[in-house]
């Protein structure tokens, strides 16, 4: 009885789990941390800690709900500098980037 229940919690443990970061190339990996670096550092500062847009340090992002930051990332905010990213990234990677950004991982190389 009590197997079952927890091979039936590892079931769903496994169906649940995100698997973006499985789809990402380690070489995909070091490409997308350089252009949050280079392309999103830009704007939002090379350390992430803001400048034309806002900070978007691990402690920035620990308020901002993972929605919102999707919806801005992928299409961008209109009326203002943020542009869409949709066309130029994955759905996987901009997931992807959001966990780096909430893990304040970018400047492990
Ligand atoms: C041309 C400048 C520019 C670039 C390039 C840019 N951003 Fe932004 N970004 C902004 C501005 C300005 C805002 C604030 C928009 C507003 O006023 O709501 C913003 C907002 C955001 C937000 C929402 C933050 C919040 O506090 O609500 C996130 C997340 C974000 N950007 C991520 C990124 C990522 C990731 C990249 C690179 C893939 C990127 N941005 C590239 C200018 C830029």
């Amino acid at each position: 009885m009590r197997k079952a229940r927890r091979a039936w919690l590892l079931f769903c443990i496994s169906i649940l789990t995100p698997t973006a970061m499985a789809e990402i190339t380690v070489s995909r990996q070091v490409e997308l941390k350089n252009l949050l670096e280079q392309d999103c550092g830009s704007c939002h500062g090379l350390t992430l800690k803001g400048g034309l847009g806002p900070a978007l340090t691990i402690d920035a992002m620990k308020k901002k709900p993972r929605a919102v930051m999707l919806a801005t990332i992928s299409d961008g905010r209109p009326g203002t500098p943020m542009p869409p990213w949709k066309n130029i990234l994955t759905a996987e990677e901009i997931a992807w980037l959001l966990d780096v950004l909430y893990k304040g991982s970018y400047r492990e190389k």
